[in-house]
């Protein structure tokens, strides 16, 4: 059985339907903090798979060991988290106790356990301002909030697991993948699930489609003026479901014969910028919808470009995004337009 942590959320339930499709069985967490248990009954109606769900905080030491009492567990993927940039520079200290606390909780069931497999869900926020691109693994590493120190943090900690276990020549040993994902976007082609920000969004493709949608006025572009391709940002945006099969061969990886030894850093994006523009053009070409916009100055704390090498995930994980703009662009308007008010239906 694979752990699901923060399952019901917007990457962890696209995930959910590949673990399943691929076999495995699934148990998933959630506090529903930020998303709705909505999400895994479409899961079990897509995938026609029974989950298993916990409502409950992963901070609750007495619940996670239950849990790993209870259920034969055979590896982790941790998605359970926040993730607003701008909510992290006013509540830095919510921020470090859930999604640091939180991993040091379920480590320790883990450890306790002997689950010693992990898939932990990183970002490309961890390169801060990046000096050179594509951006590799190995590049220097720093934050520009709490959000992505946290992260930092977390990656830092579970470097130390395995320099542990090799102290105290414990076995098994630890085995982590810290995947950074680039640009989450789209939702799965059934339009049954995708994203569903529960206040204001905090990114591109939500506040384009409920634009497009009539949600609101217009979207504002923040700066025309950076060096790329038409002044606009660049992003590697990704769709969730290649985003998601990244996680099914993570685990499959973690669970074969050779394994991951100790820690390793996968990019999971799709190596290609894309500029805010482009995706807004690409997005009214292909669904055929207008999007009015404005644009108002720079976002504080914004790069001008980020963009993945992605060549360790496909060398190592034998994995590669296969899903292109145009799909990314139809299958997020195809889940907005078909659940205008999300999971509220
Ligand atoms: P999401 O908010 O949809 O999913 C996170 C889930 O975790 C939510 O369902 C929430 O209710 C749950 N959760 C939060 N704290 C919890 C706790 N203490 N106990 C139990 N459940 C808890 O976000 P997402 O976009 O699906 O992101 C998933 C992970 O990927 C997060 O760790 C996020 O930081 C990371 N990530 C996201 C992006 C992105 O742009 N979406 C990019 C890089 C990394
Ligand atoms: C993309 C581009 C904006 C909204 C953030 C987090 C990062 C990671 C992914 C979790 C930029 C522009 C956006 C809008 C706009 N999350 N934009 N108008 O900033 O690359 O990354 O999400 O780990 O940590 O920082 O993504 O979607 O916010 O922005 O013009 O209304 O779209 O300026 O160029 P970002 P984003």
């Amino acid at each position: 059985m694979i752990l699901v942590t923060g399952g019901a959320g917007y990457i962890a339930s696209h995930t959910c339907i590949e673990l399943l499709q691929a076999g495995y069985e699934v148990l998933a967490i959630d506090n529903l903090s930020n998303a709705s248990k909505e999400s895994l009954q479409r899961v079990q109606k897509i995938t026609g798979k029974k989950l298993t769900f916990i409502k409950g905080d992963i901070r609750n030491e007495q619940l996670m060991a239950e849990t790993f009492q209870q259920y034969n567990i055979a590896a982790v993927i941790h998605f359970a988290g926040l993730k607003a940039v701008g909510e992290s520079c006013a509540m830095p200290l919510e921020y470090y106790d859930n999604n640091i606390n939180s991993t040091l909780v379920l480590t320790q069931a883990m450890q306790a356990a002997n689950c010693k497999k992990l898939v932990f869900s990183s970002s490309a926020t961890v390169y801060g301002n990046p000096e050179k691109l594509p951006l590799t693994e190995d590049m220097p590493l720093s934050a520009t909030n709490p959000y992505g120190r946290s992260k930092l943090i977390i990656e830092e900690i579970l470097r130390d697991l395995p320099i542990a276990d090799a102290i105290k020549q414990t076995n098994p040993p630890w085995s982590v993948a810290l995947l950074r994902y680039f640009n989450p976007v789209g939702a799965h082609q059934s339009g049954l699930i995708g994203e569903d920000p529960s206040d204001t969004p905090n990114n591109l493709m939500p506040f384009i489609t409920q634009t497009a949608i009539g949600r609101r006025e217009k979207l504002a572009i923040f700066g025309d003026d950076y060096d790329t391709v038409d002044g606009t940002g660049v992003r590697d945006y990704i769709h969730v479901v290649d985003l998601a099969l990244g996680h099914v061969k993570a685990v499959e990886k973690l669970l074969s014969a050779g394994g991951i030894e100790g820690v390793q850093a996968y990019n999971l994006g799709t190596g290609t910028g894309i500029s805010v523009l482009e995706m807004l053009n690409a997005f009214a070409k292909t669904n055929k919808v207008k999007v009015p916009y404005e644009i108002v100055p720079r976002r504080a704390g914004d790069i001008a470009a980020c963009y993945a090498d992605v060549s360790r995930a496909k060398k190592e994980l034998n994995w590669q995004a296969t899903r292109q703009l145009e799909d990314m662009v139809k299958d997020s308007w195809h889940w907005q337009s078909k659940n205008p008010k999300g999971y509220k239906n």
